[in-house]
């Protein structure tokens, strides 16, 4: 058995910082109320629901992993939130046309309380929508310190002992890092002088590492990805994560693709399509924004297939994603999957894959998850970026010695093991020869 890492237990009220209160935030916290009022139940959700097997499968030993490893509770969990627009909770959950209206009355006294703090927004970054709920400041630095100064009433208001932030706003347009971002004292004098190239969502985060809140990105956008807020991270302690959620076609995608690729079976190509009608597709309505999605949306096949090793079967694999904007679906995500696979002596074949999902159902609980992981990451004294949260991401955030991974089930083994490793217990290799007597041994 491995070695237990000292973990700080999860003592007193854990305070879950939002930007955006669109989709995604409502229908997490509202969500969040009605299990805990035990009215429904928190599906899709890993620190809730899943089991984690220890030890040799003839043990039969699978505890829930809340039961495992030590998570803040669902009743210890409070919520603030910043958006451009003024709409409590409630209002937003409404607007959003997620959850009914039905569901939403049950605690709509609660989503009430929860009025958006003004928000650090820039136009250039997001050109599809504004609001009237934002900030003023002389320049970044000042705006990144009302945000620090947000964050603090948040934990003395509401008496918190630790904080995450999790970015649920609208996706920026793509952007590459640039000279400012190369080391925290350009970022800084940056922010003083408000460069351009310093993005809202990196004013976010860089607020909240400053205050100690581990961050995680939700978005495509460049926020985390820059050395300055990679080493402020590392250097104070903050666990960071990221980026974009990874909830429909992509989940879909990186559970298939290992199938395809487990059996050597080639990819001509691999067109993906979607529809959707809410502000998120709205905002991806401009290119911009879309690019961030395109390019964080498309490094999921490349990595998984490999095709320097396997070119016979994936070299040159045509692949394509596109988001239309279709006011009419609102939520209700769809997306169509057309690929063309080969077989056995070269032989075509094609799959279709036609997902009518709810984008804000499949992201909610994901906002839980890692909200309640990396508050564990923090208090086990893990800094830095998160690796092994990539079972959450669309472009998974690496250390730059290694390549991402992207496969779903070994995200998943990677994020069990690491429970495992902080507990104490030995990692699952599913080798089982032990219960067989190949060689005689037993006898
Ligand atoms: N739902 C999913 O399946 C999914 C998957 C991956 C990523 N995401 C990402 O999650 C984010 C949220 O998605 P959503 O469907 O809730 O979108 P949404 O448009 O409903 O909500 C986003 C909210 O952010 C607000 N906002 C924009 N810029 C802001 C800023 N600088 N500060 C504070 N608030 C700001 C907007 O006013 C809006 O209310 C998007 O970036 C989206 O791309 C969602």
């Amino acid at each position: 058995m491995a070695n237990k890492i000292k973990i700080a237990p999860a003592e007193g009220k854990l305070g879950i910082l939002l930007p955006g209160l669109g989709a995604v935030s409502t229908t997490f916290i509202a969500g969040v109320f009605l299990a805990r009022k035990g009215l429904l139940q928190p599906v899709g959700s890993l620190t809730q629901m899943q089991g984690i097997r220890l030890g040799k499968r003839d043990e039969k030993k699978s505890p829930l992993i809340r039961d495992f490893v030590p998570l803040a509770s669902l009743s210890d969990l409070e919520f603030a939130s910043w958006d451009i627009f003024p709409d409590n909770a409630y209002e937003a959950a409404l607007k959003a046309g997620v959850l009914s209206r039905e569901h939403l009355e049950l605690v709509k006294g609660e989503l009430e309380k929860i009025k958006p703090m003004k928000a650090v927004f820039d136009r250039t970054y997001v050109k599809n929508i504004g609001g009237p709920n934002v900030k003023n400041g002389k320049s970044k630095m000042e705006l990144a310190n009302q945000l620090r100064q947000d964050i603090q009433s948040f934990k003395k208001e509401k008496n918190l002992s630790r904080m995450v932030m999790v970015w649920c706003a609208s996706t920026e347009t793509y952007t590459e890092p640039k000279a400012v971002h190369n080391t925290i004292e350009s970022f800084e004098k940056g922010l003083a002088e408000s460069d351009a190239a310093i993005s809202p969502s990196m004013i976010y985060a860089y607020a909240a590492i400053m205050e100690g809140v581990p961050y995680a990105n939700g978005a495509p956008h460049l926020t985390l990805d820059i050395p300055a807020l990679k080493g402020l991270a590392e250097n104070k302690g903050i666990p960071v994560a990221g980026k974009d959620f990874k909830t429909g076609q992509t989940l879909v995608k990186t559970a298939i693709a290992p199938m395809l690729k487990a059996r050597m079976l080639g990819v001509k190509g691999w067109f993906s399509t979607n529809i959707l009608g809410n502000r998120d597709g709205l905002v991806l309505d401009d290119a911009g924004s879309f690019k961030s999605k395109e390019v964080s949306k498309k490094s999921s096949l490349e990595c998984i297939f490999q095709p320097d090793i396997y070119p016979q079967l994936y070299k040159g694999m045509y692949h394509k994603v596109r988001i239309e904007y279709y006011p009419p679906k609102g939520d209700d995500k769809e997306g169509w999957d057309n690929i063309d696979i080969f077989g056995w002596m070269g032989y075509p074949m094609q799959i279709k894959i036609n997902f009518l999902c709810k984008d804000s159902i499949l992201a909610a609980p994901i906002v839980l998850d890692l909200a309640l992981f990396m508050d564990l990451a923090q208090r086990a004294g893990m800094s830095g970026m998160q690796e092994w949260l990539s079972f959450y991401f669309k472009a998974p955030m690496h250390a730059d010695s290694v390549y991402p991974e992207h496969d779903l089930f070994i995200q998943h083994m990677k994020l069990k093991n690491t429970l495992r490793y902080l507990m104490g217990e030995g990692p699952i290799t599913h080798l089982g020869i032990e219960y067989y007597d190949y060689w005689g041994e037993k006898k």
